[in-house]
Formats: C-alpha cells, structure tokens, sequence
C-alpha cells in the first residue's frame, strides 16, 4: 500500500543479544509510529536500546547475531517479509538509515562525487551518468555544501560538512523515511544545532518522514513533532514535543530534561542522572528506573509499570497511572 499515511509502524518489538552472560534484553516490547511527513525523536540514554531497535527494525541488525521479535512496516510494506533482494531495493530508494557509524563511514580514499555516484548507481540504474552528477550536485546544493566540494575527499571537509554529506547520500535517491542515530554527536554545539535545522527545514520542504535518534531530549523536543522515550529497553512516555516540553510525566523524562541544557538561552552546568542504567542480561521486575528514581515506591520495584495513554500521550509510571494530577505534582 504506496497510500498507506503511516511511514514507519514497529510493533511490539524485541531485541536481544546473545553474550557469555545469557541474552542482553537490549529493547523490551516497543512500539512507535511515525506518519508520513511527521518527524518523530527517539530520545534516551546511551545504552537505552535505540540504535538496536532502528538497526533491527531495518534489518542492519538480524539472527544470529541478534533474537527478534515482533513486526515492521515501512511505507505499507511489511520489512521482515522482504527478500533480500526487495530489501535492498528498498533501502535508500523507500527508506535511509543513516546509523550512529555513518559519520565516519565516508570512504577517505573516494572523493564526494565518486561516493554520491556510486550510492546512486548501485540503487537506481536508470540514471545515466550525467543525470547521475546533476543530481550529486543538486543534493549538495541542498544541503549547504559547496557544488565545488564534489570534487573533495572527506578530510577536506569540515565535520559539520561531513555529516551535511553524509545526509545529502540518505536523500540522493528522494526516500520516504530517514531514520538518523545520533546524526551530531561529533559536532561542537553549533554544527550541531546547524545539522538539526538543516534536518526539520529539509523535512518539511521535501516532505519526507524522520525517525531522529538521540540522547539529547531537549533537543528532540524542540524540533520534533513527537517524542518517544526509551529507558531499559523500554518506552517510558510518548507525546506531542509541545506538551512534552515543560510537562514531562515521566522522572525519568524530567531528569533527562534537567541533565541538558537548553538550546537557546543560557548555559548552566548540568549534571548526569546519578546512578548507573540496568543490567539488561537481568533487567528488575519492575520499572527499569525504579533504583534511580526519587518517587520510587514499593510497588515500581516489584512491577513494570505499562504504557498508559492519557489523551495523546502514554507514560509508564506507577505515579502516572494512579494520579491525574501527577504531571503537575512533582518537580
Ligand atoms: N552487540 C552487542 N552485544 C551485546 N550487547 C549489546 C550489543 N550492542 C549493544 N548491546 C547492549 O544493548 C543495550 C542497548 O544498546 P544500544 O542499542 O546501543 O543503546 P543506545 O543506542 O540507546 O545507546 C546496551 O545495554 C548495550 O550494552
Ligand atoms: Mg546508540
């Protein structure tokens, strides 16, 4: 279904690695979606389970090296039902997924130009050579990169560069869903607030679907539509960035919220949510957050909270669930 209006559907998925321990529950029944056009953050930190769900959810990740349940949809088609060959036409023509290693993954011997042609020859033969270098050149020209670059090898190029082309490969061949981890963790703060405006400005003028993956909640919530939360595999809370954004529900979604600063205005040193994450080879029985969370009652250590909707959001929280007035009681 070319129509369907839903761009990325996961479904109750589930990951998990196998180590020397026993299986490391890295993502713990997940769903999301992400409607066309919408852009969508995954925000959590590091060692949450994001880039594992995007890399299973895309088939970058797959058995043995990982057990996987649960189900994908991309752009009406079921993922996990592809072949191999469906999949690879699929990949940067329906959907991109520019992962955490993408930054680095530019080849250092191969010049831009030789990099973009090669991304498009190996997708779509129907470009001949010279549509093939119109079209590196309008890319780059929509990313904010010199036309003159094409000609340059990564070491050349600034880091804010690097990633505008590594971006510019995601968009060659006009996909409907980008899904980028963590896309500028290794730029300085203002590269990066540069990447994550080109990113929205992008979005809306060509109208494509984004799965924008990072640690940084505050981030997130300034640019995108909605938010996913994730915490020990799991989702935490969902919403609209806008009511998310100074009404968190969830302590974990606060305390990551206080742990960065915001983008505009003025910085002020910020301080890690004390505490380490879970055991993933041993998860608690109850909530993952429970040993960090300042609410943390009897009953969050003992039981999993699950994802409660509250108009159109969903957080899991013992709190939440039993007080409607929780949004506003603790701070
Ligand atoms: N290849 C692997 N083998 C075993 N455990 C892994 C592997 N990759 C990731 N993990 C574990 O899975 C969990 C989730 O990791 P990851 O998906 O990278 O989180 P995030 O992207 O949110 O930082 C972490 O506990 C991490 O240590
Ligand atoms: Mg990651």
């Amino acid at each position: 279904m070319a129509d369907d209006p839903i761009a990325l559907t996961i479904k109750q998925m589930s990951v998990s690695y196998p180590s020397p321990r026993g299986w490391v529950q890295a993502v713990r029944d997940v769903s999301l979606q992400v409607k066309r056009g919408q852009m969508v953050g995954l925000a959590g930190e590091s060692g949450s389970g994001k880039s594992t769900l995007a890399m299973a959810a895309t088939r970058v990740l797959r058995p043995p090296s990982a057990r996987i349940g649960g189900s994908v949809r991309i752009i009406g088609r079921d993922v996990f039902s592809l072949s191999v060959r469906e999949l690879r036409a699929a990949r940067w023509k329906t959907f991109a997924f520019v992962s955490q290693s993408a930054m680095n993954a530019l080849n250092p011997v191969m010049s831009v130009r030789a990099q973009m042609r090669d991304a498009i020859r190996a997708h779509d033969s129907m470009y001949s050579s010279g549509n093939a270098d119109k079209r590196c050149e309008e890319v780059l020209r929509i990313v904010d990169v010199p036309v003159n670059k094409l000609d340059s090898y990564p070491h050349q190029l600034s880091g804010g560069q690097r990633q505008r082309v590594v971006i510019a490969l995601a968009l060659i061949l006009q996909p409907q869903l980008i899904i980028m981890d963590e896309p500028t963790t290794a730029l300085d703060v203002v590269a990066q607030r540069a990447i994550i405006a080109l990113i929205r400005r992008l979005q809306r003028q060509l109208g494509f679907a984004v799965l924008l993956i990072t640690h940084d909640l505050t981030l997130v919530l300034e640019v995108a539509d909605e938010v996913v939360i994730m915490y020990g595999g799991r989702v935490m809370e969902t919403g609209a960035s806008n009511e998310l954004l100074g009404n968190a529900m969830h302590p974990y979604s606060r305390a990551l919220i206080q742990s960065f600063p915001p983008l505009h205005g003025v910085m002020t040193r910020q301080e890690g949510i004390p505490g380490t994450p879970p055991d993933m080879v041993n998860p608690p029985e109850g909530c993952p957050f429970a040993a960090r969370c300042i609410l943390a009652k009897e009953v969050c250590l003992r039981e999993m909270p699950v994802l409660v909707t509250h108009g159109n959001r969903a957080v899991a929280c013992h709190h939440a669930a039993g007080n409607r007035t929780f949004g506003g009681s603790i701070q």
